[in-house]
């Protein structure tokens, strides 16, 4: 079967070439180009409401949506299939990849005050064995449940947010990880991230007792001025929330990594 697949991949990249020697359009191939849809639950969905929840994901990451608190019924199969399927990985990689080249591209100061910084859940780690427990996002937020789980401390690393971070790191960016988690889960957090193998940093920056009750954005971007305060160049800010990345102080240039499970204004 996988033979067959792979005839057919090949026959399809030569009409490709074939075609294009011939200077003929693309468009000309014969459709659907993709023969075989692997079996997932975008299946069991008609047309129409594969395109709806497609739709509502990319108002989420274009943060066109105001804040909303849970995903919307229709579409808990497409973002569970989203998100343990394997577009969410690519996505990450896209990402990744992009926030790489551009990190690579930078002369740094030499003044070791070039800093890059990453948010934590969803963009460090990922908590989609809590997620995956809870509807992914259909379910209203417990806080005390997830802090349940964050306090286990066993959050697995995202591996292209792992590849940038050694990348920036190796480049000699300094670390600033900027986390909503309040103060009490420093040690369950750091503990987390060690295991993971985000084993150092500059700056682990979490909500302290005066934090509490802020907005994200409010909290991220009074934590960018202090960082900037003291002299430091943010080059890159990575982060899978809109608040991780705009407001005040703002980086140079920011990436938002894929994330339709949950909203933080
Ligand atoms: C699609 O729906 C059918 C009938 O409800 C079910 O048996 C099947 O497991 C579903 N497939 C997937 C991939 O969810
Ligand atoms: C967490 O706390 C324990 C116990 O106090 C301590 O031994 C350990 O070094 C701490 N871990 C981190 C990463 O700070």
């Amino acid at each position: 079967m996988a033979f067959l697949r792979y005839a057919m991949f090949l026959c399809l990249v030569s009409m490709v070439f074939c075609q294009e020697n011939m200077d003929v359009e693309f468009d000309l191939l014969p459709r659907p180009l993709i023969i075989e849809y692997p079996e997932t639950r975008f299946k069991n969905m008609t047309e129409e409401l594969l395109m709806q929840c497609t739709s509502w994901r990319v108002a989420v990451e274009s943060n066109n949506l105001g804040p909303w608190i849970t995903i919307p019924t229709e579409c808990a199969d497409y973002v569970e299939e989203y998100m343990s399927g394997r577009a969410y990985d690519f996505d990450l990689q896209t990402v990744s990849k992009e926030a790489r080249v551009y990190a690579k591209s930078l002369e740094l100061g030499d003044d070791g005050m070039d800093a890059w910084v990453f948010d934590v859940d969803e963009t460090l780690l990922s908590n989609l064995p809590y997620y995956s427990d809870h509807g992914f996002g259909l379910e209203v937020f417990d806080c005390a449940q997830f802090d349940r789980w964050v306090v286990e401390g066993v959050a697995p690393v995202i591996k292209p947010s792992l590849k940038l971070y050694e990348e920036v790191s190796s480049l000699g960016f300094k670390i600033m990880l900027l986390t909503g988690r309040s103060e009490d889960k420093r040690n369950a957090t750091a503990t987390n991230l060690i295991n993971a193998g985000i084993d150092e940093w500059d700056k682990l920056i979490l909500r302290s007792e005066s934090d509490q009750g802020k907005s994200a954005v409010a909290f991220k971007s009074e934590k960018r001025k202090e960082i900037t305060d003291e002299g430091y160049r943010i080059i890159g800010n990575y982060g899978d929330q809109w608040s991780d990345l705009v407001g005040t102080s703002v980086a140079s240039r920011s990436f938002k990594l894929s994330n339709p499970m949950y909203h933080i204004p």
